[in-house]
């Protein structure tokens, strides 16, 4: 038998749009709780939630928005932040395509991708989120020093991810000579990941940065 979603908010509405993104600034989205200047992180496709928690309960200080395409996957996001806190957590219903170019410039201390949808039948590889355009973007936003760390269970997709990522002018490998870690010590596991090491599949943790300069 299907559960019918609830709609009612238990708190405070956290979810943010497009629109007060380029109206007001996302800084200012996240006040009162968080004033002044504060490090920005942000997972795209954040589906449950769990690993956004997590890195907002390890960093009080610093604002974490979460981009998911999903509404029944944000709304259920959205209650449970309500009912339980997280005031530096903000939500938005949207592609991550369409979010990361309103964020600001050099204004982002890292991004995290988990797990996001391989698309593994060829005729579908562009819709894969990871792509040559959206990471040339998400480096120009991330701050210099600031971290882009993708992660997929795929094969295929790592071959892509790996290549895209070494074609990136402005990204340096936090791993290097290695190209990936099969595993992160001490990383919170997400709820997709859970699920793809119970199948025993291959993980794959790309570990980047923004270039401070030209040097490695
Ligand atoms: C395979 S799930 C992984 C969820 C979560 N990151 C995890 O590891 O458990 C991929 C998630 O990305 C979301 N998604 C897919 N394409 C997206 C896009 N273009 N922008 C934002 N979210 C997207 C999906 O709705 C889904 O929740």
């Amino acid at each position: 038998m299907s559960r019918s979603l609830k709609y009612d908010i238990p708190g405070e509405d956290r979810r943010v749009t497009l629109e007060e993104i380029r109206e007001k600034g996302l800084p200012a989205l996240f006040g009162p709780e968080l004033s002044g200047a504060h490090p920005l992180v942000v997972e795209l496709g954040f589906g449950r939630g769990e690993f956004l928690r997590h890195l907002a309960a390890e960093a009080p200080g610093t604002a974490h928005l979460g981009v998911e395409l999903s509404f029944k996957r944000v709304l259920k996001m959205s209650r449970r932040i309500a009912r339980e806190g997280d005031p530096n957590i903000r939500l938005i219903e949207a592609r991550a395509e369409e979010v990361v170019p309103e964020l600001p410039d050099a204004g982002v201390a890292a991004f995290w991708i988990n797990f996001s949808d391989p698309w593994p039948k060829k005729r579908h590889h562009r819709r894969r989120l990871v792509q040559p355009a959206l990471v040339e973007t998400l480096s120009r936003k991330l701050e210099p020093g600031g971290h882009l760390d993708i992660a997929t269970d795929h094969v295929d997709y790592a071959e892509h991810i790996d290549a895209v990522l070494k074609a990136a002018p402005g990204l340096r490998n936090r791993l290097h000579p290695v190209p990936f870690a099969r595993e992160m010590p001490g990383r919170r596991h997400t709820a997709y990941e859970d699920e793809w090491r119970a199948e025993g599949r291959p993980l794959h943790f790309f570990c980047y940065a923004r270039r401070r300069s030209s040097a490695r």
